[in-house]
């Protein structure tokens, strides 16, 4: 047999091996009767995460803004199997929100075991335009919304050895080009809950934080944002989810999905390339030409509950 031949033989055999006796741990009737609050909930991704922990038969609570795209995110979660669902209108660029759903989450469930913190202000996708505003503004929501959570959910996770997951992104470990705001907002969730992880273990407390790194995946709001501008194949949003779920419901540290993204990573810290890096994006996204309006001001607290 030619040498070609022998490394195909080989590469196939360990293929095959791999397959025959690599499990997955996931059990989803663990998550049956789990008590989730859930961010960002009325779209993308975080609408199919409420979609699959509804058919694993969890007790949810949905917020985002939108209340009437929640309520029927919620009624499509009670036909797939929530066991219980409510929702909760919330901003978190309003700086009083974050507590209150928390309160209102623990007065619908009783507790909770996993917070799921997902949302995101409006992300322009394009070069650095001076508007420094906005990043304050998006620090509030994509940031400090999330350490305001899970400061308030803390007690309850501790007492129900919770997990806390926190979905970032591929520019949360790399930066990349036309994402200067954004990528700020997650290198800072990966300070922050890197650090609490280990204050956590180093206090006994049983709180699992997995830290979500994605790759592009296929939401409306990424692809409008994108388009044009970057020339990467999109996974989709159902996959995405489900790997979230999966990463925080065996306690990982951190998933990367898809998971060729932790090769990328790794090399992209021992390698850095930035020419390589640049030729996956378009020069065309100068200031200006995301079609996505971006609104930073504040909307007002939204005061009805359910
Ligand atoms: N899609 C990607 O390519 C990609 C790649 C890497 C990482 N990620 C991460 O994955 C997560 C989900 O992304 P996605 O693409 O699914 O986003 P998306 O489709 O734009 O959904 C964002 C969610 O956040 C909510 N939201 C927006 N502004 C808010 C505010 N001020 N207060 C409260 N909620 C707000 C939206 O609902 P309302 O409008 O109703 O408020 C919506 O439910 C994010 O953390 C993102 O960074 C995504």
């Amino acid at each position: 047999m030619k040498p070609i031949g022998k490394v195909l033989c080989a590469t196939a055999f360990v293929i095959g091996f791999l397959a025959v006796f690599w499990k997955d741990s996931f059990k989803p009737e663990t998550l049956s009767g789990a008590r989730v609050l859930l961010t960002g909930a009325s779209a993308g991704i975080g609408e199919q995460m409420a979609y699959h922990y509804a058919r694993f038969g969890a007790e949810i609570v949905l917020t985002a803004r939108r209340e009437a795209v929640l309520q029927k995110v919620m009624e499509k979660c009670l036909a797939l199997g929530a066991k219980k669902i409510f929702y909760i209108p919330a901003d978190m660029s309003n700086p009083l929100e974050p507590e209150k759903v928390v309160h209102f989450a623990l007065q619908k469930l009783g507790g909770l075991d996993y917070l799921v913190l997902n949302h995101i202000g409006t992300t322009r996708f394009q070069m650095w335009d001076g508007d420094v505003e906005y990043t304050r503004w998006l620090m509030q929501v994509n940031f400090f919304s999330y350490v305001s959570l899970a400061t308030a959910a803390l007690p309850t996770l501790e007492k129900n050895q919770g997990s806390l997951v926190v979905v970032s992104s591929l520019t949360g470990k790399i930066p990349t080009p036309f994402t200067t705001s954004y990528s700020a907002t997650k290198f800072a969730l990966d300070g922050f809950f890197s650090s609490l992880r280990h204050e956590l273990s180093m206090q006994k407390k049983n709180i699992s934080v997995t830290l979500c790194i994605l790759g592009l995946i296929d939401t409306k709001s990424a692809l409008e944002s994108t388009r044009g501008k970057v020339y990467l194949p999109a996974s989709p949003a159902a996959d995405a989810a489900l790997a979230i779920i999966r990463g925080g419901a065996l306690r990982m540290r951190e998933v990367f999905y898809p998971g060729w993204l932790h090769l990328v990573c790794c090399l992209g810290v021992l390698f850095p390339c930035d020419p390589a890096l640049q030729s996956f994006y378009s020069p065309q996204g100068g200031p200006g030409s995301s079609p996505i309006p971006c609104n930073p001001t504040p909307a007002p607290a939204v005061a009805k509950y359910h």
